[in-house]
């Protein structure tokens, strides 16, 4: 059972519901009238970005980049690989980049300065979870979901080792798991 890989359960499918309900509402009135770009880093933002989307009621496009950094999550080698760009231009667009998680954000600030030679109108970057004990790069999200202490938690697209995915609450995995 994958519920007996977990340490604890942090946020429960009710209370991620609820915040993303609010983070909707929060991008509705920010980006009325704007016809922004959601651009997805896959694939950890998948089930956030279909949840998100759904409670945003102003007209958008969606977008999809993968970006990963070489190895695992735990030895973040600081490279990242663009192995899927974006299909349209951004020029002159407002871009919000959706994210599962930022953690040391070395993947995230490269994303993000790559985007930028593209001169979007603005650039915004929105994700469930914000682990800031381990920041390494200098960014922050606009838009943060949960402040989540540093302790590997997987779960509504977060995975370890691509399991884990499609848990519906973000749990804390078991540290006997992974060591
Ligand atoms: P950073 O910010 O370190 O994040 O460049 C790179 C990627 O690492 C993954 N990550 C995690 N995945 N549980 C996970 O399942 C975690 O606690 C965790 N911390 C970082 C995530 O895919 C992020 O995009
Ligand atoms: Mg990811």
């Amino acid at each position: 059972m994958m519920r007996d890989d977990m340490k604890a359960i942090l946020y429960t499918k009710e209370e991620v519901a609820e915040r993303v309900r609010q983070m909707g509402a929060q991008l509705t009135a920010d980006y009325k009238g704007e016809d922004p770009i959601l651009v997805g880093v896959l694939r950890g933002s998948f089930i956030f970005m279909a949840d998100l989307v759904r409670c945003i009621e102003t007209p958008l496009e969606l977008d999809f980049v993968a970006a990963s950094s070489y190895g695992t999550w735990a030895v973040s080698t600081g490279q990242v690989d663009l192995r899927l760009d974006l299909e349209k231009d951004i020029i002159g667009r407002h871009v919000i980049v959706v994210e599962d998680i930022l953690d040391t954000g070395r993947t995230l600030s490269k994303l993000v300065d790559e985007l930028k030679k593209r001169h979007p109108a603005s650039l915004k970057l929105c994700v469930l979870l914000d682990k800031p004990e381990r920041r390494v790069a200098q960014i922050e999200a606009d838009y943060v979901g949960f402040t989540v202490p540093d302790e590997f938690v997987v779960g509504c697209g977060l995975d370890f080792n691509q399991k884990y995915r499609q848990l519906p609450y973000i749990g804390i995995l078991k540290p006997s798991v992974y060591e």
